[in-house]
């Protein structure tokens, strides 16, 4: 079962905390050099997930290989992975240098070997000019450097980082985000990353696995995600979707125990008619940046809309298309139309 070709298999993974089930038989396939990102709502066990990966935590059954060995039974110590926590974790007292130096420190690693390694890698992360400051004398991104820099220092063979982003203002996460994702694909290093923000996991993983209680409801890429969500929680959870409950018509009979689900970006608005398309009246226009949210009411179905160009304004009157909707029934995709 175990492939050394894979960077990390988690293998039927079950973790009870506080007498309840937390993951529930857990399988998850990361290729070596992969960056996947674990996504879900707060709760759902991410956390939990990464730390039985990590060896904080031991999992009541199931395997964990990092690159084809088996380190279930191991403590974080002794496997080849290194964890960027979400509140970095540095010692205040401590130098930069002294920060990252701290794990090669502890396994008694030779002074100038130490003295090498941190320094290639406080280059890697751009902060060499920093290396005798204090966590508190340097940013909150630098600071978030530093953690990653720590992580990477011991050149683990997986690296797992827990909402490492979150601390950091929004303008600042966007480009710390593409500074990592950079940095991983450079150094070709196998990487999960924590997220709760559909936005970064999208914008930088190869592949996702949306978690829902415990479990993996889908693993594929940012774009198989957005254009196939398999379940309607992962149509809700990865952008937007209009929800229409059986009955609606868009010239086809919608069976009552199904649920069409639309993307805003599939519906379109235009003065004159055409094929396929259903009169129309505007209710609400919100400006979104780049786009408009605009809110339709057709005969059938109340629907959102992005509109970017021509976009009309709240009494408008016109036709409403919708050009792909995906059908699910007992939340899972059945077909899209
Ligand atoms: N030591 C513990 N004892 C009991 N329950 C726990 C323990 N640790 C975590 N849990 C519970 O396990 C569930 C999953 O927690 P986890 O921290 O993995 O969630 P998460 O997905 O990382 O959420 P967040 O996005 O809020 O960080 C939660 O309901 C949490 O309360
Ligand atoms: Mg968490």
């Amino acid at each position: 079962m175990s492939n050394a070709t894979h960077g990390l298999e988690l293998i039927g993974l079950t973790k009870i905390l506080g007498g309840r089930v937390i993951i529930d038989n857990l399988n998850l396939t990361v290729e070596k050099g992969e960056m996947v990102s674990l996504l879900g709502p707060s709760g759902c066990g991410k956390t939990t997930t990464l730390r039985m990966i990590a060896g904080f935590l031991i999992p009541e059954k199931g395997t964990v290989n990092v690159a084809g060995k088996d380190v279930t039974n191991l403590g974080p110590e002794k496997r080849p992975s290194a964890m960027v926590f979400q509140n970095y974790a540095l010692w205040p007292h401590m130098t930069v240098f002294k920060n990252v130096a701290y794990p090669l420190k502890i396994r008694k690693m030779g002074k100038a070997e130490i003295e090498k390694r941190v320094h290639e890698v406080l280059e890697v992360v751009n902060l060499m000019h920093h290396k005798d400051s204090r966590p508190g004398q340097i940013s909150g991104g630098e600071q978030q450097r530093v953690a990653l820099a720590r992580a990477l220092v011991q050149e683990p063979d997986i690296l797992l980082l827990d909402e490492p982003l979150s601390n950091l203002d929004a303008k600042l996460r966007v480009k710390v985000r593409e500074d990592i994702r950079d940095l991983q694909r450079r150094l070709g290093i196998t990487t999960v990353i924590v997220t709760h923000d559909q936005d970064e996991a999208l914008s930088i993983s190869d592949r996702i696995a949306v978690m829902n209680e415990g479990r993996i409801e889908q693993f594929s890429t940012p774009q198989d995600l957005y254009d196939q969500p398999a379940t309607e929680y992962v149509a809700n959870f990865i952008g937007s979707l209009n929800r229409i409950e059986g009955g609606y018509a868009d010239g086809q009979v919608i069976p009552g125990n199904e649920v069409v689900g639309i993307r805003p970006e599939d519906v379109s608005f235009s003065k004159s008619q055409v094929a396929g398309s259903y009169p129309a009246t505007v209710e609400l226009v919100v400006p979104r940046g780049h786009f408009h949210e605009v809110y339709l009411k057709r005969a059938d179905a109340s629907l959102r809309a992005f509109v970017s160009i021509d976009v009309p304004k709240a009494g408008d009157i016109g036709f409403a298309k919708v050009s792909k909707a995906l059908v699910y029934k007992d939340g899972k995709l059945v077909r899209t139309a």
